[in-house]
């Protein structure tokens, strides 16, 4: 990945209240001793609020579980659905493995960043579309495969299947629903 906060002087982040009590809630699902069994889920309501994982929340999280920063860091940086920097509303991820890559799925991230106009890890100017390459989904058989918003698994994804998702993500940003 392409930070390395730990050495680093990193802002200082408070988790708010809510957030606390919602961590509490995941912590008290392990034995009092075992904390950081509950990094992933902290990691994860840290990110539904804040969009992403920033190095201060990584800090934070490590803080609050009583966890090195770099241990922190490492599921941070090892987990696609954490987002080290900032995405747009709709993350779009294209399997670009071995069995996808075979059938369409290097085309299907060309063809998704051209009619997008951004780079693999880039975002849309209007801020709506990030898109990613991913690792194996697990839903080889249904290549190309894609994952919006790391829930919503799309199967065989050719141009005209990817023209009408972008268009229905464009339709729901317009109507204001919610991911
Ligand atoms: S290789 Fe793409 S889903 Fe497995």
């Amino acid at each position: 990945m392409d930070r390395l906060p730990i050495d680093r002087e990193v802002q200082h982040l408070t988790l708010s209240e809510q957030t606390r009590s919602r961590i509490d809630r995941e912590v008290a699902k392990y034995p009092a001793d075992q904390k950081q069994s509950a990094v992933i889920a902290s990691l994860t309501i840290v990110q539904r609020e804040q969009g992403w994982i920033s190095p201060a929340a990584e800090r934070a999280v490590a803080d609050y579980l009583g966890m090195p920063a770099i241990a922190v860091h490492e599921v941070v940086t090892f987990y696609n659905m954490f987002n080290t920097q900032p995405v747009g509303r709709f993350k779009l991820n294209v399997c670009t493995n071995l069995p996808c890559a075979l059938s369409g799925g290097t085309s299907a991230l060309k063809h998704l960043c051209d009619r997008l106009g951004v780079a693999p890890g880039e975002t849309t100017a209007d801020g709506l579309f990030t898109v990613q390459e991913a690792e194996c989904l697990g839903a080889c058989g249904d290549a190309p495969a894609m994952l919006v918003n790391d829930q919503r698994l799309c199967s065989f994804m050719g141009p005209e299947r990817l023209d009408s998702l972008i268009e229905q993500l464009r339709d729901e940003a317009a109507k204001g629903e919610s991911k």
